[in-house]
């Protein structure tokens, strides 16, 4: 099984991700959470990406991609795969298209959680005020968000086109929305 996981920030894409890796055995794959530890061990590429993340703005795609395909080449990928964060913009999606196709393992389908603008502003002054992640600032959250509008969301319309797209309102408790998620995948 392979499902990309799309929403604006804040919809809760690592929340779910993780829930079906592991009720599900999935291997989650979040190119946020990549850079994140890139970021942290100080490698190059972490360097790389530490301006363009504390701005709000995308990493560059060659980034990006090179860090997905070196994760994609471990073993453990065989089983299924939960893309959350990946695809960001049409040139992503492209690629990622190619990519599966090399390796013959097509998406499945593409849940889109759809979040309204008030929830998501508040899920993330909360985590802001828990746990402090540098790209949650007021300033920072308005730009993510209008970088999701005009960089992702037509990445919907792409999936949209070859009949992928599952929509699942994605408000309501954590439970509640991963039954959502899981008869969108299954069913
Ligand atoms: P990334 O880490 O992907 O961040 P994001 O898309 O902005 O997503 P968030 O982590 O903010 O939200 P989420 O939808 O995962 O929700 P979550 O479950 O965490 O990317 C960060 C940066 O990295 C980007 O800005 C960019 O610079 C770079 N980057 C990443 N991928 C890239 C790519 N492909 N190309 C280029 N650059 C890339 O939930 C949010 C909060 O809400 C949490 O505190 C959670 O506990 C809470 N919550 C979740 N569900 C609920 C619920 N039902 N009720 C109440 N609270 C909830």
């Amino acid at each position: 099984m392979r499902i990309v996981l799309l929403g604006a920030p804040g919809s809760g894409k690592g929340t779910q991700a993780a829930l079906l890796r592991d009720r599900l055995k999935l291997v989650h794959i979040s190119t946020g959470d990549l850079l994140r530890q890139a970021r942290a061990a100080g490698t190059p590429l972490g360097l790389k990406a530490q301006a363009a993340m504390d701005k709000g703005e995308l990493v560059s795609d060659d980034i990006v991609l090179d860090m997905l395909e070196e994760r994609l080449s471990q073993p453990d990928v065989g089983v299924g795969i939960i893309f959350d964060g990946y695809p960001r913009n049409l040139a992503q999606a492209a690629s990622l298209d190619a990519l599966l196709a090399r390796l013959k393992q097509p998406l499945q389908c593409a849940v889109l959680l759809e979040v309204a603008e008030s929830t998501l502003l508040e899920r993330l002054a909360e985590r802001a005020r828990k746990e402090g992640r540098v790209d949650d600032t007021p300033a920072t959250i308005k730009h993510r968000l209008k970088v999701y509008q005009d960089q992702t969301e037509p990445v919907v319309g792409h999936y949209q086109a070859s009949g992928l797209v599952r929509k699942v309102h994605g408000e309501g408790s954590v439970e509640e929305i991963y039954a959502r998620v899981a008869g969108a995948i299954c069913g």
